[in-house]
Order: structure tokens, then sequence, then C-alpha cells
């Protein structure tokens, strides 16, 4: 909480705590390097490139800790399990994912709490995605 408005303290978002589009933004972008190099991950992508791929990701996680809705407006409700449902997401699919967005998280900066609660999402995130035996 840390401005004041109208006399009211007004809690910020995560979003805005951990520095807006900007943090997001080079969250994904440095998760999707990762991807561009992995060879489990990158032949699952089916653009060639993988700029949208990574404007979708961006947008969700900036509308999921409460950002803009611009993933709403453009790509319609989320669904993650539906839309993951095309593509294998196997255990090794699973960690392969996990660790680039580790590296990526790492190289952000956050604060540990920060850090923590993203991670603690995209764990679980990742996880409820597994449609695919090993
Ligand atoms: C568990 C491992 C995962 C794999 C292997 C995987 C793979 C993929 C692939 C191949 C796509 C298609 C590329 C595209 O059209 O954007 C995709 C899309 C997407 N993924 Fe994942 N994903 C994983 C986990 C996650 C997690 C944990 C999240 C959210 C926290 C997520 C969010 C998204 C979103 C938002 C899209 C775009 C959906 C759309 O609007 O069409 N994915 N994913």
């Amino acid at each position: 909480m840390t401005e004041i408005r109208r006399g009211t303290l007004q809690e910020q978002t995560f979003y805005e705590q951990v520095g807006g589009e900007e943090t997001f933004r080079r969250l994904v972008h440095r998760f999707y390097e990762g991807v561009a190099t992995d060879p489990l991950l990158r032949p699952m992508y089916p653009e060639e490139d993988l700029g949208p791929a990574e404007d979708r990701l961006t947008l969700f996680l900036m509308q999921y800790w409460g950002g803009p809705s611009t993933y709403n407006e453009t790509r319609g409700h989320p669904r993650l399990r539906m839309r993951h449902v095309p593509y294998t997401v196997d255990r090794a699919a699973h960690d392969a994912w996990l660790k680039h967005m580790r590296d990526a998280l790492d190289e952000l900066g956050l604060s540990e709490e920060h850090e923590q609660t993203l991670w603690k999402y995209l764990t679980y995130a990742a996880a409820t995605l597994i449609n695919a035996p090993d």
C-alpha cells in the first residue's frame, strides 16, 4: 500500500508491484529465447515466428496478475487446459518449460517474495497442464 488517493490507502496490484508491462515483457522474452533453442519444445510451437506466442503469454500473465485485460479482449477466455490439448504436454515438456521460466525469472531480479509468488503460480499452473503420460 503506497499511494494515497482521496484519503484512502490504495493497494497496488501484483502487476504494478513488480514493475508492470515491462517486467512481464522481459520475463517472457527471456523465456522464449530459451524455448527457441530447446530441441523438445521448439518443434511444439506451430508458428515459425515465436513473436506472436511471446505476445500471447505476456498478455495472459499481465492480465492474470492484475494488469490490462488485453488478453481476454483479443483471445477470449484463457481456457488454458483446452488450449494446450493440441500439444503433448508430458513430464519432459513440463520440466523443460519450467526450466526456461526459472532461468528467465532468475534474471528479473525481483524481490524474494515476488519471485516466490510468481514461481509458485507458474509451477502450479504448469502441473495442471500436463495432458500426456510419460
Ligand atoms: C507445462 C508446459 C507447457 C507447454 C509445453 C506449453 C506449450 C504451449 C504451446 C506449444 C503453445 C502454443 C503457442 C501459441 O499459440 O501461443 C502454448 C500456448 C499458450 N500457453 Fe503454454 N505451455 C505450457 C505451460 C503453460 C503455462 C504454465 C501457462 C500459463 C501460466 C501457459 C500459457 C499459455 C498461453 C496463454 C498460451 C497462448 C494461448 C492462446 O491464446 O492461444 N502455458 N503453450
